[in-house]
């Protein structure tokens, strides 16, 4: 997954690429490039590293020109390396491009491209795109086609389209015709933004805040014709479109740090206010239930379901699975939580009751944009739960629950997660209410839902003693984290999150399950966190905790304020407020944020951008 922008106006179009690069590097940092015609010819930078790196190699050999693409890489075939960087060149330079997505059958297309002479520099899927549209647009000229037509270009693209499987997004330049960008999209998003007399392309439409506000969101199988005064947009298959042109809904983001060192701990510090907002306008104390508006299904329609799948990757589906526990507790539905990777190609038995809601803070990620159209595809109610605005996802659900967390930059997922789960609370009320909840069940989680945000300033005290036990931690090569119930899923995201900016290998565990084989991991240098604010199997999780103080394993429990049985037995406490059991996920969460950051600020990893990830995983 990567980012792409492009320029084509009367502008110094690296000024734009660079700047739209800088808001696309969460989807991917691992190196830069952009490419300007100019002169007849086009001119290429690229950097491994990150956009300022880029932008500090144009400093020193600036191209100028008007014309131009750029890209910001997170390597899928190929190392990172200033030769797989993109854009990259087919030909003899004729064609110059930039990829985002997986070209699966690469390899056959290589083998052919070198026995007709093709040289390849790179290993990246993408060089082949990039030799085989060369080798197209000779084809054609060879038959007499004008090599500076741009008719003859679209051609030679269309020809190379039909014959990649897998998924690109695509921005091209043509040397002999100047003035013009080709963009083709099949499972990877693109975005056109049309302003006067110039027009932008790029991934998604943060990089066109504030350049213009008329946007066309490219449908697969679309290629569309850029220059500077216009846009022709046509299907791979030859036949013309009419671009549906819409109001851009995003509005700038704003990257300021304000009083923090990064942005994964200014998100963790704005929690009370994203769950504000994530409850805001939302609750109906009339009726005891929660309300919203972009649901979209009749009442007749809600009650009719029988089964409920929430589907996402990573960190939102932890918070899928707290989801779970509550839709479960409150609205008596059966739920199943499934990773989008998987439901894309699995084929579940699911009957036409059932209700699909994909998680994602991005709206982005590939593999539940997938999963989701699988679902529509087969007739089922398919909804988002989403952070971002005017996303792919949202756009193809259609209807579903906006987080209002506002942009989260950290890779780290954070203050989403937190929403998501305060979404899902929601949501499991609404539908609760729908059945056999009563009002004065809905009255009591409507009190402690607006109780919440104050819960979540006061679990942020923590954060002093959080940083000192980080100090006793931070060289463990290993960890455990063991909850039960609604924090069971907690573990999980508290593990996920140690390893995702620490590097440090840890395993999220029902705290029971425990004895069934990652108890041999114990031992006096492994540290288990443990969740163990109170809850009706409390005195269960301590007995886990005692089966790990008797193999000398050290303990770190997150507990309720005031439990001195826990501090008894463990070694090092972090306490939270005490909120009710199906509220928990919320305030237990924030330490084990709070940990994984100390502790990779303590072993000096990057925790904004830590290696090998990204933010937005936009391929399979
Ligand atoms: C990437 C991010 C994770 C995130 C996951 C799902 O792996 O690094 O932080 O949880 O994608 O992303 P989504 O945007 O769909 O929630």
């Amino acid at each position: 997954m990567c980012g792409i922008v492009g320029y084509i106006g009367p502008k110094a179009a690296a000024d734009y690429l660079l700047e739209g690069l800088f808001r696309l590097e969460y989807r991917g940092y691992d190196s830069a490039g952009i490419a300007i015609q100019t002169d007849g010819d086009i001119s290429i930078r690229k950097k491994t590293g990150r956009v300022g790196q880029l932008a500090e190699l144009c400093k020193q050999k600036p191209i100028k020109g008007s014309f131009g693409i750029g890209h910001t890489r997170w390597a899928t075939h190929g190392e990172p390396s200033d030769t797989n960087s993109h854009p990259h060149v087919g030909g003899n330079g004729e064609v110059v491009l930039v990829h985002n997505g997986v070209i699966e059958n690469y390899a056959s297309l290589r083998d052919h491209l070198r026995e007709l002479g093709y040289v390849f520099r790179s290993a990246t899927d993408t060089e082949v795109i990039a030799h085989l549209l060369a080798h197209e647009l000779s084809e054609a000229i060879k038959l007499g086609d004008d090599p500076t037509s741009a008719e003859t270009c679209l051609k030679a693209v269309e020809n190379t389209l039909v014959q990649l499987k897998g998924t690109y997004g695509l921005a091209i330049l043509f040397r002999d015709v100047p003035g013009m960008l080709i963009a083709a999209r099949l499972g990877s998003p693109l975005v056109v933004g049309i302003g006067r007399g110039e027009h932008f392309l790029a991934s998604d439409a943060s990089p066109l805040v504030g350049f213009t506000e008329e946007v066309v969101y490219l449908n697969d199988h679309e290629i569309a014709v850029l220059s500077a005064e216009g846009m022709k947009l046509r299907h791979r298959d030859g036949g013309v479109q009419t671009p549906s042109i819409r109001v851009l809904e995003q509005s700038a983001i704003d990257t300021d740090l304000g009083e923090f060192e990064h942005h994964m701990l200014k998100e963790i510090f704005e929690q009370p206010q994203t769950i504000e907002n994530a409850i805001r306008g939302r609750l109906d104390e009339d009726e005891a239930t929660a309300r919203f508006g972009g649901l979209n299904l009749d009442p007749q329609q809600l009650r009719r379901v029988d089964r409920i799948v929430l589907t996402a990757c990573g960190t939102s589906w932890h918070a899928g699975l707290v989801g779970e526990y509550l839709i479960e507790e409150f609205a008596r539905i059966p739920v199943e939580v499934e990773y989008a990777s998987e439901l894309r190609y699995r084929n579940p038995p699911m009957s036409d009751r059932t209700m699909i809601f994909a998680i994602t803070q991005s709206g982005e990620t590939a593999d539940t944009l997938a999963a989701l159209r699988e679902c529509k595809r087969k007739g089922h109610p398919s909804l988002a739960i989403c952070n971002v605005v005017g996303s792919s996802i949202a756009r193809e659900a259609g209807s579903g629950i906006y987080l209002h967390a506002g942009p989260e930059i950290g890779v780290a997922s954070t203050k989403a997660f937190t929403a998501q789960v305060t979404v899902l609370t929601l949501l499991a009320l609404f539908l609760g209410r729908m059945r056999h909840l009563s009002y004065p069940a809905g009255k009591r989680i409507i009190g402690h839902l607006k109780a919440m945000p104050d819960m979540i300033r006061k679990a942020l005290e923590c954060n002093d003693a959080v940083k000192e036990i980080a100090q006793r931690y931070y060289q463990a090569e290993n960890f455990l984290y063991l909850g039960r119930l609604y924090n069971f899923p907690v573990a999980l995201e508290g593990a996920l999150k140690l390893k995702e900016i620490s590097y440090i290998h840890a395993e999220g565990y029902p705290a029971a399950e425990m004895k069934h084989g990652p108890i041999a991991l114990v031992d006096e240098d492994t540290p288990s966190v443990f969740v163990v604010p109170r809850c009706n199997i409390y005195p269960k999780v301590i007995s886990n905790m005692e089966e790990i103080k008797a193999r000398r394993g050290p303990v770190i429990a997150v507990a309720c304020e005031g439990d001195d049985k826990v501090a008894e037995l463990a070694d090092d406490v972090i306490y939270v407020p005490v909120v009710d059991e199906y509220l928990q996920p919320l305030v237990t969460a924030i330490p084990l944020q709070l940990l994984a950051y100390h502790i990779a600020l303590l072993r000096g990893c990057n925790v904004d951008r830590p290696r090998n990830l990204a933010k937005s995983v936009t391929v399979e």
